[in-house]
């Protein structure tokens, strides 16, 4: 049976579980199987930049973090799923907090890309007789995802793009991708409710055909990701998509603004195999320089230097 999870990120029994409700009763309307789940009731730490998950996946010995905490569980149920809703508050015009976390927590432990050069190295190691840990597969496994945004105003022009980046790592297809302002009575408001459910019924359909899932949502700027949010570089009319990262001409035709990517330019998104593996060169070279630099005096000199200097203070230290 198809199966659809949703996460709502807001307040216990406020409009963003009220919406990732509305959404599930559609699905399961449509014959899905739904699981509701609050972020907010679990336990999850931040993301210290440790790396370690990267090592483990680089060395083919399984996909893991150092935190013994409720993510692997939250992943897992996502990842057991074929379609994902996350409901949002928006705070301070993007997503919140909470949402950031998940999405440091899901990459690059998470990443398509990288999970499969862990199950690549693990399944030579093991033939050789290694050490080796296959990632699990459901990591993997394509599925569709929607974002719902819901804020008290009108300021929340990169929660969509916060939301869509987070859609990259596992390489999840995104079907709906909605900001509500002026929301805090959104539960009350029928036409915001009728359009919860239609995002409900649209995830359904995607999951239980992902391979011929489409986005749903408006067009949008960007031609590759639909993305609204723009880089521009300033003195030209270059705009990088803050999504996808493809960069282009900046016009205006029929007086909407419009962004045109050049042919050799498309095989770059960061949300596509080229795109990625191209980044994981990028990062590779770079990761090399600083692991021969380690090895120097003058780097280790550089690192002693800061070590002494300026301590930081503890709480306990503050009167
Ligand atoms: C710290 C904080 C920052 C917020 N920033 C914004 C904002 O920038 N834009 C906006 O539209 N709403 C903002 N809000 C309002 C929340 O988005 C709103 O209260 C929430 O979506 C209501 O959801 P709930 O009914 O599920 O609790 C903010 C709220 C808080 C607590």
């Amino acid at each position: 049976m198809t199966k659809i999870v949703g996460v709502s990120f807001g307040t216990k029994n406020g409009n963003n579980d009220a919406f990732c409700k509305e959404a599930l009763i559609a699905a399961q309307e449509a014959g899905c199987e739904v699981e509701f789940i609050r972020a907010q009731d679990l336990t999850i730490k931040h993301c210290t930049g440790c790396i370690t998950c990267v090592k483990m996946l680089m060395s083919g010995r399984g996909n893991m973090c150092i935190h013994k905490d409720d993510f692997d569980w939250l992943a897992m149920e996502m990842f057991r799923a074929d379609g994902v809703l996350m409901v949002d508050p928006i705070f301070e015009k993007g997503a919140s907090g909470l949402f950031h976390t998940i999405m440091d927590r899901f990459g690059p432990r998470m990443d398509t890309g990288n999970n499969y050069i862990c199950a690549d190295i693990a399944q030579k190691n093991i033939a050789e007789g290694k050490p080796g840990k296959m990632p699990d597969p459901a990591i993997m496994s394509p599925k569709v995802v929607s974002y719902i945004a819901i804020g008290g105003s009108d300021w929340g022009t990169h929660v969509e793009s916060d939301h869509q980046i987070q859609a990259m790592t596992p390489s999840w297809k995104v079907i709906d991708n909605e900001w509500f302002s002026w929301a805090k009575t959104a539960l009350m408001e029928d036409e915001m409710v009728a359009r919860a459910h239609q995002i409900g019924v649209n995830l359904a359909e995607a999951a239980k055909d992902i391979e011929h899932a489409e986005y749903k949502g408006d067009e949008g700027i960007c031609p590759h990701c639909h993305a609204k949010d723009f880089y521009i570089k300033p003195g030209t009319a270059r705009a990088i998509c803050t999504v996808c990262g493809l960069e282009g001409e900046l016009s205006i035709v029929d007086g909407a603004a419009k962004v045109t990517y050049s042919d050799d330019e498309w095989h770059k998104a960061h949300d596509i195999a080229s795109g990625k593996q191209i980044h994981g060169m990028d990062i590779a070279q770079n990761e090399g320089r600083l692991a021969e630099l380690k090895k120097t005096d003058a780097y280790k000199e550089r690192i002693k230097y800061y070590k002494e200097a300026i301590q930081p203070t503890q709480p306990e230290q503050v009167a």
